[in-house]
């Protein structure tokens, strides 16, 4: 039997510059999404969560406006590849609903499950989920986003998580090194000399 890594060695860690980055990256992520999948979103208060569920809403292909579920424990979301369930549990007694409401309410296995301020109901979270942490930055418009697989379900999506995240980065960020690559050029064509 093979010996799994700790969880946290597949974490990602990624910076974004604006809240469309942010947008972007969690509609990129959205492909590996399957009905059941728990993403517990925590971090800085106001640091992004609401618009990274925004990304995710977009990326299954919702057509609604993700805003902060204030008014109501859980908001549901149709019309996209799969249902999205979003809740924030950040006020106690939001939390004692949802303890209330019991499992089997909670993680229905036909939706795609987002909470913010998942650690507040750690208990009521099941041993497999992403947990996606969002904090500031010195700058106003740069987030430090963690990717962070719990569970064998989201450890094995991790490489390809990896591949969507980092393939998005080099398309839209035309300063990044890693877009640099040497260009074939065939034999007799060399690129004019700058000199
Ligand atoms: N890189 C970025 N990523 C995400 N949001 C950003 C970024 N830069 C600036 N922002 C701004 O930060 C704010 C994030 O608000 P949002 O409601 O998504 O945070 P939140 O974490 O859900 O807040 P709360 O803790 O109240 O639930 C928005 O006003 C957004 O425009
Ligand atoms: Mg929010």
């Amino acid at each position: 039997m093979s010996k799994l890594p700790p969880d946290n060695d597949r974490s990602i860690t990624l910076e974004t510059r604006s809240p469309e980055e942010t947008r972007r990256l969690a509609a990129a992520l959205s492909p590996v999404l399957l009905p059941g999948d728990l993403i517990s979103l925590t971090g800085d208060l106001g640091a992004g969560k609401t618009t990274f569920v925004q990304g995710l809403a977009a990326g299954l292909g919702i057509i609604d406006q993700v805003t902060s579920p204030t008014y109501i424990l859980m908001k549901e979301y149709h019309g996209g590849r799969f249902p999205l369930m979003h809740m924030d549990v950040y006020r106690l007694e939001r939390a004692q609903e949802v303890i209330d409401l019991g499992y089997d309410e909670f993680l229905d296995p036909s939706y795609i499950v987002v909470v913010e301020w998942g650690e507040v109901i750690s208990p009521m979270l099941p041993p497999a989920h992403l947990l996606v942490e969002i904090n500031h930055t010195e700058d106003d418009l740069v987030r430090n986003i963690s990717l962070v697989p719990r569970g064998t379900r989201w450890l094995d999506r991790m490489p390809t998580v990896s591949v969507l995240s980092n393939e998005l980065f080099s398309a839209v960020r035309d300063d990044d090194p890693r877009l640099r690559v040497d260009v074939f050029r065939p034999e007799g064509q060399k690129p004019e000399s700058k000199n």
